[in-house]
């Protein structure tokens, strides 16, 4: 049995879609239920729902076998996993945003609001800026407009949450996009089914780009 964590959502939809298309349906998943494991018991798949921020947790400790997990979870939380494939899908980008018109003044300490501390620590410690780190958990946009910080470290999708708040992208540090990863244990032992999903997954991609 191969075990695969799917991100919670949207995202894991769609990732799911491409797994059923690549030759790894799993039908139950589909239908509407709070249920959080499916099995294939013929094909030898279980797909379960996570949290998409836990997959490489699940992952990491080989709970699961393979899942797919945002970059900016990878780059924050730098699990020991196997990255196999950009699935170029979940796109967006780590940004460092601010109030319109907003000027860093160099000679002050930078207050930076974000869920992403360690990203946001290696940006900064790289350009030699000093900042003070403000964690918070969600609505970051939040943080500028009440003077908590001066910038935020946020992911920037479409970007409609800056713009409704008056905010806007200050300096891009990353593009982020879906990855499938591997616990490395199961890559050692279950390697040929994976590899075969990874050269399926591979090969739908390709199609998509002709
Ligand atoms: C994310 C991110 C931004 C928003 C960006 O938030 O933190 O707030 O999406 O998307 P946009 O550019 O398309 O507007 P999420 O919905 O994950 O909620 P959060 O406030 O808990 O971070």
């Amino acid at each position: 049995m191969l075990n695969v964590a799917l991100p919670k959502g949207r995202l894991g939809e769609k990732v799911y879609a491409m797994f059923e298309k690549a030759g790894f349906p799993c039908p139950a998943i589909k239908e509407n239920s709070r249920k959080l494991i499916f099995e294939n018991e013929e094909i030898g798949i279980r797909y379960f729902w996570v949290k998409p921020s836990d997959v490489a947790i699940y992952v990491e400790h080989g709970a699961a076998d393979i899942g797919i997990a945002g970059k900016d979870i990878l780059l924050e939380y730098t699990p020991d996993i196997y990255e196999l494939l950009d699935l170029d899908i979940g796109k967006c980008r780590m940004c460092v945003c601010a109030k319109k018109g907003f000027r860093d003044n160099t000679q002050k300490t930078l207050k930076v609001a974000t869920k992403f501390t360690n990203i946001t620590k290696n940006y900064y410690a790289k350009m030699g800026r000093d900042i003070d780190i403000i964690h918070l958990n969600g609505s970051i946009e939040l943080a500028p407009i009440l003077n908590l910080s001066d910038v935020i470290v946020d992911i920037v999708e479409t970007g409609t949450t800056l713009k409704e708040n008056n905010l806007e992208p200050v300096e891009t540090i990353v593009p982020i996009s879906a990855r499938l990863i591997a616990n490395k244990s199961s890559f050692k032992f279950k390697g040929d089914k994976i590899e075969k999903i990874v050269s399926a997954l591979k090969m739908q991609m390709e199609d998509k780009n002709d």
